[in-house]
């Protein structure tokens, strides 16, 4: 029976969708059919938190609604079907008022960029719902909510934030819960910090269930149609959704005529897309979740049975209330994932993913030590198997139904359960390395004392194998035997020859000895005392709560801290004066509640224009090769792609070009003939939406030749070689000081040809690369870019396209993350975009998917330095030299500049004598570029890691060499020059010193070196670093402009990326205009209206970058007031007169 469209509310309007592709996410509905922009894009993998939404559900026969927030990327639209999905713009917006969650956000200074802003107030949002229904807590005080502190820290793990560093947003959190101490919370817009006392009535007001979160029209449709399909068969939907409501309905399903297992998807939640990206378009999914019997609990006093489909997060809850081995399970799980993903991902869908495509699965990991039996059905056969024959199993096929996992209860009586897991991040949003877990049955022999262990069931997992396993020869070493010294080692040897990764697989040495220490650690404290884990280990470089302050300095609690209570303070003071105000006061970020509630417009948020049309890239996966042809493989997704935009396609008179320096050089913006290097552009696959391009783009199947081509150069030693080098032109070239030679004599040690490296690093810029471009009349074309250089994209566009610069208008309003990432990286997707809007005659917009951004983007350059150098037994150093191989990639890029900085950052330190090589390498690799601090980030590490090696080597404490080589004003003047400006403002020795000498640094230094003194295995460090930077200025223009209703509004040639540069803007102009008002100017900042980059408007803009554009941006308007001041006054003075 076909069944109407999917219908939902969103933020309490009503939607319907019919004939939409089932493969549609909510996301993709919510951003192109709705006028909802809140929720983002940032990773399309459940990893971010950018697209978080909270859903509602209603029950119609217990009247009862429950939310929760879930990842919207990986949310099918058809599984929402009756819910109400709230986004931040929903809670809150410009017209009807923002939420207290926007407002603290915004008042706390916890948005940046603002790109995160909005998934973190649906988290916190879903946090404040959720805990404001238990009934078990007692009524908050007047604008608090039933969350705790320690709920409030946790309210947005998951959410990435690039910018704003989580201080603030936790600030933001935690000022809504009852037990928070106001005064322990940062800098905000709602006290003055040190000087008021914090109280809740300044906080913007909170009212628990203010926000509807589901409509009563939709309960009164969901009470309607749950009538009508009383006993209605198989529910079928017109759009290739199939929601089975029985098992026998399933299978019956799986018995059509239709039944593809290529072409057919059975999901649960589809979470699982987010760690197996689905590879081609789907048009018919089966949903088991509506299938009573996959979600049921059952608690008895055997143990605890869950359904398939209960969401991993529900299971937490059931666990969290039963003895310690269930405690303990649930404290695991609430390190998969992310709780957005927790809410919605069901354990059988995980443990399906385990057994079938191998997941490196902590739930298979737990359940099997924990002795878990699950049910399966097989065609008609049910069959139930222990957890271990389950994932011994091959592969089971898509037929095969995961229908419950049963958990046996363990009478705490004896029995020991610990598990562990090592994580990128050990909180979780990382999947593990390796995990584990272990239940030892011991007793006590009365007699000896000893602790016997009786049974033992040892789990390992994610270390590299298929699945799951026991370590069942070390179990049988264990059992009947007390633990000595010598069993703990013999079993960790024995562990040691029984784990083996499977060939390829990454950190193998680290996992086992993972694997090792987690054994090593479990067998020792059982041998010591079996009941020593109720505590969670200590994490590298946390401290429990009250340490902070010294007050349990020398107590062993020091050593041990609770994962689950981290603190998170922050303290900041900001000493402001009233000479420039408003100028340098703290006040809320311009723009930083619309960004929280999502109205703010970043590029892909611009509603589509008529016929816009959406690219993505296909790259090369070969670095050097001829390019002989693109074809798709046949498929559903190839059946979507419209045209294949190549180089053959820049218009007659443009180039290809794709980006360039002023004066460095260009990169092509299409491999032509020749792929140079993996990830090069070779084509733009153009189709109807932003999905279908991305999944035609991986249909695409690129024919290459090595034939006549040289191997690739890939590496810095290669590339030495093959002499293979870009020059540095001699303006950028760095100065050599003193002579070497002489400064090597006067040497008593020599560290000769060591060597450091570093690798890349990749931007993570929430909001990936994107460009929208419109072509408009008379050959002119307008786009719109995330770009940091809106000047040179439009020249590089307008060369492309083979048009005058005037014939692009480039325009940029805010950039969602930049870190330089988005100065020459953004240019190739402008000029992309533009060739095909040019070709095709219709908007086209690219919004690059976060895997072809990390291939494209370059990143970071990796360096390879030999240093030598020359000290004194006092530590003074005479001499430094160094070769610096930068591995620059295929194009120049802004590489021949790097060897300036690099110095320039070296010589924060009087190396007494200075030469070195610099070889800027060209390889076959993505070309790097400009990133976060480029080139003082490297020239401080390799400074700062031969500081340290003449420490080692002199074994003194490497802040006494630091401070031995910082420079006084007489060395700085030799290796800086003019930059080192007037003795009088040289403080980095003064401020070194000081902070050297400070109680804070020093307790901090007594309790790494306490901690080191007793611990074996694990040790801590703490660095006093200082830094120097070469700060440029650049001229930058600007325009202020007064309306004639008063209102101003303001053009700067920078770009806002989130560092504020408008919230400056906005302070100048009103203190530059201050003359003209009787307080000086700050009643003028309501009326300032920064506007976006236009490179048609503001010329020459420049770019932004190098922590000095909102500066000179500032001076620019300062200089435009001075001259509206002038004309201005006389005229006020002559009203003022006259009454
Ligand atoms: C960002 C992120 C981080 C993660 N981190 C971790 C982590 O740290 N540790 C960890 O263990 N896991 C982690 N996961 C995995 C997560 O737990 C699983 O994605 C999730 O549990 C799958 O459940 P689902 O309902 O979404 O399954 P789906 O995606 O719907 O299904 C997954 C597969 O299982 C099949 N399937 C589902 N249910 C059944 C069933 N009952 N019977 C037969 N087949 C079935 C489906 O057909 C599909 O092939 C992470 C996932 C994401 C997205
Ligand atoms: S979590 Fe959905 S976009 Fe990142
Ligand atoms: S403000 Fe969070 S990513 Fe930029």
């Amino acid at each position: 029976m076909g069944e109407a469209a999917v219908v939902l509310a969103v933020n309490g309007e009503r939607y319907e969708a019919a004939g939409v592709d089932p493969s549609t996410t909510l996301l993709e509905f919510l951003r192109t059919q709705t006028p909802v922009r809140g929720p983002k894009l940032g990773c399309g993998e459940g990893g971010c938190g950018a697209c978080v939404v909270l859903v509602s559900k209603y029950d119609p026969a217990t009247d009862e609604v429950t939310e929760f927030s879930a990842s919207s990327c990986l949310t099918l639209l058809h599984s929402v079907n009756h819910c109400s999905v709230t986004t931040s713009e929903g809670i809150g917006n410009v017209r009807d008022g923002y939420h207290p969650v926007q407002q603290r956000l915004s008042g706390f200074h916890a948005s940046q960029c603002g790109f995160c802003t909005p998934g973190m107030c649906m988290s916190i949002f879903s946090a404040l719902v959720k805990a404001d229904k238990a009934t078990d807590r007692p009524t908050p005080p007047a604008g608090f909510s039933k969350l705790t502190s320690s709920e409030a820290e946790k309210a947005v793990s998951g959410n990435l934030c690039r910018c704003t560093g989580y201080r603030p947003i936790v600030d933001a959190c935690k000022s809504f819960a009852a037990d928070v101490d106001l005064e322990d919370l940062g800098l905000n817009c709602f006290w003055k910090k040190g000087d008021e006392p914090a109280e809740v009535s300044k906080l913007p007001g909170y009212n628990s269930g203010a926000v509807c979160t589901f409509p009563d029209f939709l309960k009164s449709e969901i009470k309607s149609s749950a009538e009508q399909a009383n006993g209605a068969p198989v529910a079928v939907s017109d759009d290739g959704w199939y929601h089975p409501k029985s098992i026998q309905e399933l299978h019956r399903l799986f018995d059509s005529s239709w039944y593809d297992e290529n072409s057919v998807k059975t999901v649960a939640s589809n979470t699982g897309s987010g760690v197996y990206k689905d590879e081609d378009l789907y048009d018919k999914y089966i949903d088991i979740k509506g299938i009573p019997e996959l979600s049921v609990i059952n608690k008895s006093s055997k143990g605890v049975e869950f359904g398939s489909v209960v969401a991993i997060s529900k299971a937490i809850e059931v666990l969290s209330d039963g003895n310690l081995v269930f405690r303990k399970i649930a404290d695991h799980l609430n390190k998969v994932a992310s709780p957005f993903v927790r809410n919605t991902a069901t354990i059988g869908g995980n443990i399906v993913m385990a057994q079938r495509r191998d997941f490196p699965s902590d739930i298979a990991t737990v359940l099997l030590a924990a002795g878990s039996t699950v049910t399966i059905q097989v065609a008609s056969k049910r069959q139930q198997l222990t957890m271990e024959a389950f994932l011994e199993q091959p592969p089971c096929d898509s037929k095969t139904l995961l229908l419950s996992i049963f958990i046996p209860d363990w009478s705490s009586d004896g029995i020991t359960f610990e598990t562990s897991r090592a994580a990128p991040r050990p909180f979780g949003n990382a999947v593990s390395y390796v995990n584990s877990a272990f239940l030892a049955r011991t007793s006590l022999d009365s007699e000896s004392g000893d602790h016997r262990i009786e049974d033992i069931c040892l789990a390992f997992g994610a270390y590299g194998v298929d699945h799951a396993t026991r370590a069942r020869k070390v179990e049988e070493l264990l059992k009947g035997k007390s633990l000595s010294s010598s069993v703990i080692l013999e079993a960790v040897k024995l562990l040691k020859a029984t784990i083996s990764p499977s060939e390829g697989t990454t950190h193998s040495e680290y996992r086992m000895s993972l694997a090792v220490s987690f054994l090593f650690r479990f067998l020792s404290s059982l041998a010591n005392d079996p009941n020593a884990h109720a505590k969670v280990d200590v994490p590298n470089g946390s401290y429990p709560n009250g340490t902070m302050n010294g007050s349990t300095e020398n107590s062993p609690e020091l050593l041990k801290v609770d994962s689950n209570d981290l603190p998170i303070r922050s303290r900041q003071e900001i000493i402001f004066t009233d000479e420039y105000k408003p100028v340098g006061k703290p006040i809320k970020k311009a723009g930083a509640e619309l960004q929280a509630s999502g109205e703010a417009v970043y590029v892909d948020d611009i509603p589509a224009p008529k016929d816009c049309l959406y690219g993505a890239f296909i790259y090369s996966r070969h670095p050097h090769a001829h390019v002989k042809g693109i074809n798709f493989k046949s498929s559903l997704a190839s059946q979507k792609v419209i045209t294949v935009i190549t180089a053959k396609d820049i218009p007659s008179g443009g180039q290809n070009i794709g980006s360039s320096f002023p004066g460095l050089g260009d990169e092509a913006l299409f491999a032509d003939p020749i792929a140079e290097f993996a990830g090069q552009n070779i084509g733009v696959v153009i189709a109807e939406t932003q999905r279908y391009a991305y999944m035609a783009a991986k249909q695409a199947v690129v024919e290459y030749s090595t034939e006549n081509l040289q191997p690739p150069i890939l590496t810095i030693e290669d590339a030495i070689q093959h002499n293979s080098y870009f020059p540095v032109p001699p303006m950028l070239a760095p100065k050599p000081v003193g002579d070497y030679n002489l400064g090597m004599s006067e040497a008593d040690h020599k560290i000769l040809s060591a060597e450091v490296k570093l690798e890349s690093q990749y931007y993570f810029y929430m909001e990936t690369q994107v460009a929208l471009a419109i072509p408009d009349e008379d050959n002119c074309i307008t786009l719109y870019s995330s770009t940091q250089i809106p000047e040179v994209t439009q020249n590089v566009v307008a060369r492309c396209l083979g048009i005058p610069f005037h014939n692009v208008r480039l325009i940029t309003r805010r950039v969602g993350g930049g870190f330089g990432g988005k100065a020459m990286k953004a240019i190739h997707v402008a000029c992309a975009c533009a060739v095909a809007a040019f070709k095709l005659r219709r908007p086209v917009r690219m919004y690059l998917d976060r895997k072809t951004d990390m291939i494209m983007a370059g990143g970071r350059h990796p360096m390879k330095v030999k240093y030598s150098v020359g000290f004194k037994s006092d530590g003074k150093i005479t001499a430094l030299h160094l070769d610096l191989g930068i591995n620059a990639g295929i194009s120049p890029d802004v590489s021949p500049s790097m060897p300036l900085p690099i110095i320039g950052a070296l010589k924060k330190y009087n190396w007494g004598t200075l030469a070195f090589d610099a070889k800027v390498c060209k390889t076959n690799v993505s070309s790097k570029s400009a990133m976060r601090g480029p080139g003082d980030v490297q020239g401080s590490f390799i400074a700062e890691a031969i500081i340290e090696h003449v420490a080692s080597v002199l074994s003194v404490d490497t802040n006494t060499i630091r401070r031995k080589n910082l420079h006084d004003f007489e060395s700085l003047k030799v290796f800086y020059g003019d930059s080192a400006g007037e003795a009088s403002t040289y403080s980095l020795v003064s401020i070194f010193d000081k902070l050297a000498a400070s109680p804070d640094y020093q307790r901090r230094a007594a309790m790494v070196e306490q901690f080191n003194s007793s611990n074996k295995w694990t040790k801590r460090g703490i660095s006093c670093v200082p830094i120097t930077y070469g700060v440029t200025l650049r001229p930058t223009p600007g325009k202020v402009s007064i309306m004639n209703d008063g209102s101003i509004a303001v053009e700067v040639g920078g770009v806002e990326i989130g560092q504020g540069l408008w919230t400056k803007v906005k302070q100048m102009t009103a203190f530059g205009l201050g003359q003209l008002c009787p307080d000086g100017g700050e009643c003028l900042l309501e009326k300032v209206r920064v506007i976006q980059a236009d490179t048609l408007s503001m010329v020459q803009g420049g770019f932004t970058g190098g922590s000095t554009t909102s500066e000179t941006s500032c001076e620019a308007v300062r200089l435009s007031c001075a001259a509206l001041v002038e004309r201005l006054k006389p005229i006020k003075e002559n009203l003022e007169a006259n009454g």
